[in-house]
């Protein structure tokens, strides 16, 4: 199933306003019986709406519902090649099938993802028109060495589009995460698509946690939070698409020319962890030392017997030492 059918985007039209609809004026609308409108209810429930039934009310949905808006996000980056679907396996997925196909910057949103991929396989929790599920291919021409500092400048790009809309305090933990008061906020997903000594074909994949449906944030098995328990008023995935294209395709091609060196002092700025005590997992064993930030490959530099040494690799992971 790659979008709903008429009736379901009926349906979704209408719960979307937050208020009650009874079940017999849903039947009207959709056409279809009682009985059926409980299997459409069920359907988009079934990929993650908070929807209830009050006896004597009808139907509602447990917030208003703002949807993805491909017009808007176009409008809000100046950009064209935007792919805003409803449903998807996972944004990731869908732009690696394309790869010889794509332009630098294309991007794929979706409102739901099947299969959502995180770090380590797995799965990433993608609940319907809760959450920013965002992918972006761009071509590296200095080859797959480039790549290794990637992550680090998608997170930055992200914290600076945050900062537009006025969230301030995100910070950003090596190599691929964006935490705000110790709890998980978005997590970034780089698949590369690379030969020795060619191009490399690069798909960022970038989840923020906006709004998080209280069934799903049960699903998830670390501390997390959403944007808007951070933010005053919730914010509008339209205009944050917008702003995150415009950045990442911004300070991409400064860092294809450039690499991560203008970067660094960013970085500093916003590392989580930085003069503090940690723990490195590398595999089984267990580093401890002080988190001296980054270097120009993207390495993390850890201060160990007051020697700084520079860490890089997939499967290393950071804690604070005190966890
Ligand atoms: C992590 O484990 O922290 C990385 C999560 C990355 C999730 C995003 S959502 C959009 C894109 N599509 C996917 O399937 N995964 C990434």
């Amino acid at each position: 199933m790659s979008e709903l059918n008429d009736q379901g985007n009926k349906l979704l039209k209408l719960l979307a306003d937050g208020e009650f609809h009874s079940g017999e004026k849903i039947g009207e609308l959709l056409g279809v019986s009682r009985t059926s409108v409980n299997n459409y209810i069920k359907a988009l429930q079934e990929i993650g709406l908070d929807i209830y039934k009050v006896t004597g009310k009808g139907y509602c949905s447990a917030t208003p519902l703002t949807l993805l808006d491909k017009n808007i996000i176009k409008q809000v980056s100046g950009f064209e090649h935007i792919h805003v679907e409803q449903i998807l396996s996972s944004t990731n997925q869908y732009l690696l099938e394309k790869v010889p196909d794509l332009n630098n910057g294309q991007t794929c949103i979706a409102e739901y993802q099947a299969a959502g991929r995180g770090r380590r396989g797995r799965e990433w929790v993608s609940p319907f028109a809760s959450h920013l599920y965002f992918s972006m291919y761009w071509r590296l021409d200095a080859g797959i060495d480039r790549a290794s500092g990637l992550s680090l400048l998608v997170g930055i790009a992200v914290v600076n589009a945050l900062e537009k809309l006025g969230i301030q305090g995100v910070g950003l933990k090596w190599p691929n995460d964006l935490y705000y008061q110790g709890k998980k906020l978005a997590g970034i997903l780089i698949e590369l698509q690379a030969q020795a000594s060619d191009a490399c074909h690069s798909v960022i994949g970038i989840g923020i946690n906006v709004r998080m449906p209280a069934e799903q944030g049960k699903l998830i098995d670390q501390p997390w939070i959403d944007l808007n328990t951070i933010n005053t008023k919730p914010v509008d995935r339209n205009q944050l698409s917008g702003l995150l294209i415009k950045e990442l395709q911004s300070l991409l091609a400064s860092y294809e020319e450039k690499g991560l060196a203008p970067f660094l002092a960013r970085w500093f700025e916003l590392d989580c962890f930085i003069n503090q005590q940690v723990n490195l997992i590398v595999a089984d064993n267990v580093q401890k030392g002080i988190c001296r930030g980054i270097n120009e490959q993207g390495a993390l530099l850890l201060e160990i017997d007051n020697e700084v040494k520079p860490y890089i690799g997939g499967e290393i992971s950071l804690r604070l030492a005190n966890n």
